[in-house]
């Protein structure tokens, strides 16, 4: 504040000594002139009157020139300065010199006088350069014998050497009255440049950090504010206004703080450091950082309070768009590690379900048809199926089910779906879909994005009990930079969305923390397994995409799915004919690896069943000892995916060489990152998802032996 306060009184001249601090110069030749024409007009008129009474008609011609020379100067303002200065330095020469010829030594004073004025209107140079002219005027006027008659000192007889040592003497003061004024000059000058430069840097720091000075006069009650401060309030830089008219700047929660915290600083010298928001004249709502501090009297009374106020909301905005993400991460990171747990309860669950299914399925065919066990056996069977369905769910949210991608249009998806969606929302809630047509295609598993549309459309239904509208839209668009950096997981580039909105009855901030957690439901029991959304969100990813909901309570939800564009073609499907065969059964000779006990003896009942011939190996390295061991042909491998030390993948891939014409189907109740990129089996590779039971695995098997190449 005090810095803002100098800077201002240094720039406007003060009214009794009109000197700028940049303009000095030209502010004293404009002075100098004046005065010299004021006064030079009173002294011009005895002088003449004197100097015509004594018969000098020079010194009439001299003054008369002077004069005249002196008012024209002080007119010409259109001259430049510099040029006028000169001019004015040498009216003061050649009337001091003319003046030394016609009346004598007092009219020294008038070089003096010339080299005073260089020094000061030019610079030292100048004035060095005029006492040397000095100098060599007064020698030249001397040796020609020009000089008045009273220069001749009384008790002197004159000759060269006096003349020269009144020279000489002369010639001394000059040069010190110059050297000292010319240093005086030059110290006031560089401590003139190095405030500037202090005030300019200051300004610069002002302005860049939005940074500024204020300072209230206690017992005025006058504010101050510096420029700065003017334009973070968007005010022109030197509007001033009063203390009540700065606090009305604050919005309303936050005036009575600040109206209090300055009160409490004038009163008690508290001092204060407080954030809150401005709304600027131009009506921008800003958030600043306003600190004060008690100036205090000898007598410790409060005689001001000041401070500074910042605009920091540029680091407001950072903070909150950091927060948003930090809390996207902890939700992510979350999702996680529910998502591992579950997936590897899910995996072995699905192994167990393997060898209950398979069993029951394989007792009811040893029984008779009217047999009363097929009834309990069907009961365990169709409890072993809800839990498989169950499994499935929680290995679809943990991402390591076996997706079977293609490049698909996510519109023709949602409009194939229409009829089955009406009659799921019923009769009280409308459908409305708008699917842009040429969106891109994407690369999704067609029947799970037809399970993600009907858990969100089930949902919503269920939000909408009075009815109500559900909107299914995709469309293109493209993310840019700024929307991915506030959105954890996305990428910019093109997408396609998918969006699915209701007008139920929307989810508080609470449920939606929460709410793709498996099991997590707001549903009464019996109502909701709370699997919905885990199974959506755990599809979603797996497929690359990321999911966003924009809710609130009482106006509706809207799930927005985004998909990468696919930029290539879908891959070769498998040309696996089905069963031509009536029958399942075959004779082929097939190599089984599968490291789970339980699941291999299971498998290895199966197939035997079905009339094959059965290697069984539990790991990697029986597997290579059966292949040795065995000189006929292996028709078949079939292979669990995820095996301790080596994958099912790199097994078939090693076998290749030595059993070239060995078909290979891979099973596994989840995919492995490691294993199969991104949990997505490429579409080439035959495949079937546990838990196995006895007739599609042999369905499935028959399928591989029977198509061709
Ligand atoms: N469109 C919606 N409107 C309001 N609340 C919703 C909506 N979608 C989800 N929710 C909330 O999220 C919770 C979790 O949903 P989710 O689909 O995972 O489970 P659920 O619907 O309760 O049970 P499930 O889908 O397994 O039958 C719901 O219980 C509900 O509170
Ligand atoms: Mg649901």
């Amino acid at each position: 504040m005090t810095a803002t306060h100098q800077s201002r009184s240094t720039q406007r001249p003060q009214r009794w000594l009109p000197l700028g601090p940049e303009t000095w110069r030209i502010d004293l030749l404009r002075i100098v002139l004046r005065i010299s024409a004021a006064l030079g007009v009173i002294v011009y008129v005895p002088s003449v009157y004197f100097a015509n009474e004594s018969g000098m008609t020079s010194v009439v011609v001299l003054d008369t020139a002077a004069i005249a020379a002196i008012l024209g100067l002080s007119y010409a303002v259109s001259l430049p300065a510099r040029l006028r200065a000169i001019c004015t330095c040498l009216v003061f020469y050649l009337l001091g010199a003319g003046l030394l010829i016609a009346i004598g030594a007092i009219s020294q004073i008038y070089l003096f006088g010339f080299s005073v004025l260089a020094t000061l209107l030019l610079s030292m140079r100048w004035g060095l350069a005029t006492a040397a002219l000095n100098a060599a005027t007064m020698l030249a006027i001397g040796y020609l014998g020009r000089a008045a008659p009273e220069m001749v000192v009384p008790r002197w007889t004159f000759d060269y050497a006096g003349w020269t040592v009144i020279t000489a003497n002369f010639a001394m003061v000059n040069v010190s009255l110059v050297v000292a004024m010319g240093a005086v000059i030059a110290a006031l000058e560089t401590a003139l440049a190095r405030a500037n430069d202090a005030r300019d840097l200051l300004r610069i720091a002002g302005l860049t950090a939005r940074l500024g000075g204020w300072r209230i006069d206690v017992a005025r009650q006058h504010l101050v504010w510096s420029d700065e401060v003017c334009e973070i309030h968007g005010l022109p830089a030197d509007r001033q206004p009063t203390v009540d008219e700065a606090l009305a700047y604050y919005s309303p929660e936050w005036r009575e703080i600040i109206s209090g915290a300055v009160a409490r600083c004038s009163r008690e010298g508290t001092p204060f450091d407080l954030e809150a928001v401005i709304v600027t004249a131009k009506g921008t709502p800003l958030w600043v950082r306003a600190i004060g501090n008690p100036h205090c009297n000898d007598r410790g009374v409060v005689t001001h309070v000041h401070g500074s106020i910042q605009d920091i909301t540029p680091q407001k905005l950072a903070e909150a768009r950091h927060a948003k993400l930090e809390a996207q991460f902890l939700q992510a990171q979350k999702m996680e590690t529910i998502g591992n747990f579950a997936g590897g309860v899910a995996h072995d669950f699905n192994n167990l379900m393997t060898v209950v299914l398979s069993y029951a399925e394989l007792l009811a065919e040893e029984l008779e048809p009217g047999d009363p066990m097929r009834v309990d056996l069907g009961e365990i069977r169709s409890a072993g199926l809800r839990a498989t369905g169950l499994t499935r769910q929680l290995l679809a949210f943990s991402r390591r089910q076996v997706l079977q991608p293609k490049v698909v249009e996510l519109g023709e998806i949602v409009a194939g779906m229409e009829n089955m969606l009406r009659r799921l929302i019923g009769e009280d809630v409308e459908l409305a879909t708008s699917c842009a047509a040429q969106l891109g295609k994407v690369l999704v598993d067609p029947g799970q994005i037809e399970q993600v549309i009907m858990n969100l459309a089930v949902n919503a239904r269920d939000a909408m009990p009075q009815g109500g509208m559900l909107t299914i839209e995709t469309k293109a668009v493209a993310l840019d930079e700024p929307f991915a950096a506030e959105h954890a997981g996305i990428h910019p580039g093109t997408h396609v969305m998918l969006a699915v909105s209701d007008t139920g009855t929307g989810i508080d901030k609470a449920t939606q923390a929460r709410m793709f957690e498996p099991f997590f439901t707001t549903k009464e029991r019996g109502k909701g397994t709370g699997l919905g959304l885990a199974t959506v969100f755990g599809i979603v990813q797996q497929s690359g995409g990321t999911i966003w909901v924009y809710s609130e309570p009482g106006k509706g939800t809207t799930f927005k799915l985004y998909f990468p564009v696919a930029e290539h073609a879908e891959p070769p499907r498998a040309s696996v004919a089905p069963a031509a065969r009536a029958t399942l059964h075959g004779t082929e000779t097939i190599l089984l690896v599968e490291d789970e006990e339980a699941v291999r003896t299971l498998i290895r009942t199966i197939l035997t069943k079905y009339g094959y011939n059965v290697l069984a190996a539990q790991n990697v390295g029986d597997a290579f000892l059966l292949c040795d061991q065995h000189p006929a042909k292996i028709d078949l491998l079939l292979t669990d995916v995820v095996m301790p030390r080596m994958s099912g993948r790199q097994l078939a891939e090693r076998l290749s060489p030595i059993r070239p014409d060995m078909k290979v189907l891979y099973m596994s109740g989840y995919t492995d990152d490691a294993v199969v990129r991104h949990g997505v089996l490429e579409a080439t590779l035959a495949f079937i998802q546990k838990p196995i039971t006895p007739e599609p695995l042999a369905r499935k098997i028959r399928a591989v032996l029977d198509a061709s190449g």
